[in-house]
């Protein structure tokens, strides 16, 4: 991983984030993900500043009007019938918690399905549902849940070391084996990410999501989209579900629906899915009013009309210039993306994972160009994200490109 920083940074203006000494440093991944709308986004900030001196917290159940509010934006949007919701966690990792508690508790069945190399969170129980064995290190409980892993589809390094279009799309057909042999035979629901964020930034191939759909219909399984980190317009559609034809039952999200750093989570559901009592799954800061009205001032800005356009039109432009990367260095093996979520696969001269090289990219951005990227110890680590708030101007763009192309140069 990258050894970042001692910088002290004292604000952050659109999307550079701005060190004691005046410094300026280009932020090319949203923060942690989650500044969907850049640092300071005037709209978000003036809605949650009033929002402070009126009113920050009441219990829960007086929240409701404000919450039902978001959740009426969220579910305007949302795919195959999702038309209600549950907002009392603060949090993506407790937010999957909660989808697979209602899928338990809505199916009378236990196993989660998962898919190796994805992430959806860091308590014992969304450790033990994410699909890296060294988080789970050291923690008895996140490897008693009952999780079953499924391999991912990482056409790039093909479980299977088979290719589309040829492969008869294995990591499918594996499932299947898994729910037999590996499974307690009682099986709630499959979760996945749209695309495999702290994974590697891996996008399924074309006609992957129909057929776990069909999957999940055969056996009878709820299918949960964790949109923590895709969804809330960083396809370029407010969800990924619709950008990829998921049709999932579920959908939970956080960090982007914050807008501007503010901690919300939310789980999507169709109607017959809303079966959790209050008191089954409720956290004191959940539907907290400054989170809500973070995400309701942040929904309104990702509704304006044009807004999602300008997203997609951003990532093309985003993604052709990685691809002229890709062309020009043969350390890059892969540059996959879709809307402003891109990752770089980097490699060595026989193509396997080049994690040092990796981390060098990241820490010479941050110390020569004043660019900030991340990787992720997930997978085999060797993937530079690149991930931009989606008020990312195109001149924003095209820096961020060019300082990654400098450093790119720089590393050989
Ligand atoms: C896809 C995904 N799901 C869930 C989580 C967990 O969210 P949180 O850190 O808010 O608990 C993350 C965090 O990185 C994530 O990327």
């Amino acid at each position: 991983m990258q050894t970042l920083t001692t910088n002290r940074f004292k604000f952050g203006k659109g999307i550079t984030l701005v060190d004691d000494a005046g410094t300026e440093y280009l932020d090319g991944v949203s923060g942690t993900f989650n500044l969907s709308l850049g640092y300071n986004h005037p709209h978000v900030v003036e809605k949650v500043q009033e929002q402070v001196g009126r009113l920050t917290h009441m219990s829960s159940t007086f929240t409701e009007p404000y919450v039902n509010e978001v959740l009426d934006q969220l579910t305007e949007h949302a795919p195959n019938g999702i038309d209600t919701g549950w907002m009392r966690d603060i949090t993506g990792s407790t937010a999957n918690e909660c989808a697979t508690k209602i899928a338990q508790k809505y199916t009378q069945a236990t196993d989660i399905i998962s898919l190796f190399l994805s992430h959806h969170g860091q308590t014992q129980f969304a450790t033990a549902i994410s699909g890296n064995a060294f988080r789970r290190k050291h923690f008895p409980n996140s490897t008693a849940a009952n999780s079953v892993h499924v391999p991912a589809p990482y056409c790039y390094r093909c479980p299977f070391n088979a290719s589309r279009p040829n492969c008869g799309f294995q990591c499918i057909e594996s499932i299947h084996d898994h729910l037999e042999y590996a499974s307690s035979g009682s099986v709630a629901c499959i979760i996945i990410e749209p695309i495999l964020g702290n994974g590697g930034n891996i996008v399924p191939p074309e006609g992957y999501f129909k057929l776990l759909r069909k999957l999940c219909d055969e056996h009878g399984l709820l299918l949960i989209a964790d949109e923590v980190q895709t969804g809330i317009g960083r396809t370029g559609y407010m969800f990924a579900s619709e950008r990829f034809d998921i049709q999932p039952d579920m959908i939970t999200l956080a960090k982007g629906l914050g807008g501007i750093g503010v901690p919300v989570a939310a789980v999507l559901m169709q109607s017959r899915l809303d079966v959790l009592e209050k008191h089954e799954h409720s956290f004191t800061s959940g539907s907290n009013l400054i989170s809500v009205t973070a995400a309701k001032s942040t929904l309104e800005v990702v509704s304006e009309t044009g807004f999602l356009d300008e997203v997609k039109l951003k990532g093309e432009i985003l993604g052709d210039l990685l691809h002229e990367l890709e062309t020009k260095y043969d350390c890059i093996g892969e540059a996959r993306g879709v809307g402003l979520m891109w990752g770089l696969e980097i490699v060595d001269e026989d193509g396997a994972p080049d994690v040092a090289k990796t981390n060098a990219v990241i820490d010479r951005a941050f110390a020569d160009q004043h660019l900030i990227l991340r990787g992720s110890r997930y997978g085999f680590g060797n993937v530079v994200k690149v991930r931009p708030s989606l008020t990312v101007t195109t001149d924003e763009i095209v820096t961020i490109v060019e300082r990654l192309d400098a450093v790119l140069a720089s590393v050989g």
